[in-house]
């Protein structure tokens, strides 16, 4: 609460002294910074939307290509690990975690596919 009440007091001085935007973004980052959690769930389905969802689906469901459904799949985390860094078996699906420059780095691939296990709920 302390935290929260002194972010929102600095911001509101700079708002008086600075422009409205720089203290916006000043919120924000307190915001950001006392919510972890959803700041990590935000970047899985940013790159959810980024690199999936042309096949897959907002929701998962599409199937574009063949893409199998997220909502219903009920393969184990690994195995979802080991499928968006080697890319599926059938080559359909292609690798983002593979090479000298993979398009998604470890710990991006564990952020998306936390928002994917979570797609099996029926959304967030
Ligand atoms: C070019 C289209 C395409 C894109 C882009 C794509 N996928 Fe896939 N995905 C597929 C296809 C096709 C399959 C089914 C492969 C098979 O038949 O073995 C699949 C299968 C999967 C599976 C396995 C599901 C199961 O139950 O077997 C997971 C998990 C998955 N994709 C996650 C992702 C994630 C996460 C991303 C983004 C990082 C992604 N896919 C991007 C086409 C795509």
């Amino acid at each position: 609460m302390a935290i929260y009440a002194g972010c929102f007091c600095g911001s509101w001085m700079v708002l008086k002294r600075h422009s409205v935007w720089f203290a916006l973004a000043l919120l924000c980052s307190c915001a950001a910074a006392e919510r972890k959690r959803t700041v990590s769930e935000m970047s899985g389905k940013q790159m959810y939307t980024l690199h999936c969802m042309l096949c897959h689906g907002e929701d998962g469901t599409l199937g574009n290509g063949g893409a199998k459904n997220l909502a219903t799949s009920n393969i184990s985390k690994e195995k979802i690990l080991a499928i968006i860094k080697y890319g599926s078996a059938n080559g359909l699906m292609r690798p983002f975690g593979k090479g000298k420059n993979p398009e998604l780095n470890a710990m991006e691939i564990d952020a998306v596919t936390e928002y994917i296990l979570k797609l099996r709920d029926g959304g967030e």
